[in-house]
């Protein structure tokens, strides 16, 4: 180690330089470097005024009302989070969705990513009895951010997914279920885990799917992790009729973050409450307690339950306008550079997730290419962790955010368009 500093085994693993925390520099440093870079790589939510409104109107109301003010911000909240919040919450999940969710199957952490932290070092590695556990994708890609957060090396096992074409250039991931209880069968998974919407794809595992893993961890007697940062119930970035879901033994994460506040590092976990009741204790631990002022902006709207019409009123709309006209403009710019290309349907989030099957080159290699010419986009090979054998698809597939203003992505989309062509 450098400076005679010598670093734990788990130190080492959580800051060695993989390859996400080299593309997140990258892509940052890029991006001050360069003011005029064409941004299709992050996942900031757009900014939508609609939703800026009430997030400010809540902020001004929580001034005047000063005692409320000085409370939030002289006191640490529980570990747990906030009683009212979290009493708020089951309330409204109950009544909405006849959940038996109480408030001992809720805690709040300082994020989504926080909770992932949490939930898969507690439940995958090395346990008391000898056997080493994993967390079990069911449909790789998936998220990236989940990629380098165990303590220990190799904690994620994944299953490709079987390919199906909803229309001409347009594909579809399915589960392939065989390829799970195979997995299933090797007695070494934790709990399964999933985002729905997906990050990077934007698919929506459809309700059947989720019903039939949920019945599989249920056989195995594990947890299922269902991440809805983009999901239903809210923020509900969500353009398919899927109907959000928990049973006993699911694990549910809810974030504020998409809907357009990620900068209060507020997220849920509902599970079965021995996993709420850890995930406190783990907060507690590493941060004594958690932010609270996301639990107190969006307040009134649990107990109102006007937190539930934002994704569908607003942010549905919104998003899936954008994604309809960046579809567009996609066949507008792929067809006429005559290249092979194909996008995964669009079902919620806001990435589009690109396959070119004729492209020679690796797309970390495109997306140097399209950084030289000041476009930013994030490759696909880094949704690829877990899999247990080389898949060329994973070198064919990029993720871009089509929610920035019309003009980055038009270009952006023009520019891959001629590289791809010139690589392919
Ligand atoms: C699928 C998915 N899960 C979790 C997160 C974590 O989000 P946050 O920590 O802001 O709640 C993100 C962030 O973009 C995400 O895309």
């Amino acid at each position: 180690m450098t400076n005679g500093i010598a670093f734990s085994k788990s130190g080492q693993k959580l800051t060695s330089r993989s390859g996400i925390l080299e593309l997140m520099d990258d892509l940052g440093r890029a991006m001050t470097e360069w003011p005029d870079m064409l941004m299709l790589g992050g996942g900031n939510p757009a900014a939508v005024p609609a939703v800026q409104k009430i997030w400010r109107d809540r902020m001004a109301a929580l001034l005047t009302e000063g005692a409320t003010f000085d409370r939030i911000l002289g006191n640490y909240d529980p570990p747990q989070g906030n009683p009212r919040f979290i009493n708020a919450l089951a309330t409204l999940l109950k009544r909405e969705f006849g959940w038996n969710v109480e408030a001992e199957n809720i805690a709040v952490t300082n994020g989504g990513q926080s909770a992932f932290f949490f939930l898969f070092n507690l439940l995958a590695g090395n346990h008391a009895d000898g056997r080493k556990r994993r967390i079990l994708l069911p449909l790789s890609p998936e998220y990236i951010g989940y990629a380098d957060q165990g303590f220990e090396e190799g904690i994620f096992v994944a299953c490709r997914p079987e390919i199906t074409w909803p229309a001409p250039h347009v594909f579809k991931y399915r589960i392939d279920f065989p390829a799970v209880e195979a997995a299933l069968r090797t007695g070494e998974i934790a709990a399964i885990a999933v985002s729905r919407p997906t990050n990077p794809t934007g698919n929506v595992l459809t309700d059947d799917e989720v019903q039939r893993l949920s019945n599989l961890a249920r056989q195995y007697g594990i947890p299922l992790i269902l991440d809805n940062a983009y999901g239903a119930p809210f923020p509900g970035v969500i353009f398919t009729d899927a109907k959000p879901f928990w049973e006993p033994h699911v694990i549910m994460t809810l974030s504020l973050s998409k809907l357009g506040l990620p900068g209060t590092r507020t997220a849920v976990v509902i599970g079965p409450k021995q996993i709420a009741e850890a995930v406190a204790a783990m907060t507690a631990i590493a941060g004594l307690a958690n932010g609270n002022i996301g639990q107190q902006i969006v307040l009134p709207l649990v107990e109102s339950g006007h937190i539930l019409k934002i994704g569908p009123e607003i942010l549905r709309p919104f998003y899936e306008d954008k994604s309809r006209s960046a579809m567009q403009w996609a066949r507008e710019a792929f067809d006429a550079a005559g290249i092979q290309w194909a996008i995964h349907a669009s079902e919620g989030a806001f990435f589009f997730w690109l396959w070119f099957r004729g492209l020679q080159i690796p797309t970390r290699e495109l997306y140097e290419r399209l950084k030289a010419r000041k476009v930013l986009i994030v490759p696909g090979e880094y949704f690829f962790f877990g899999l247990p054998d080389d898949w060329d698809h994973s070198r064919q597939c990029l993720r871009l955010n089509f929610a920035q203003p019309e003009s980055v992505v038009r270009e952006g989309l023009r520019i891959i368009a001629e590289e791809v062509a010139a690589a392919s």
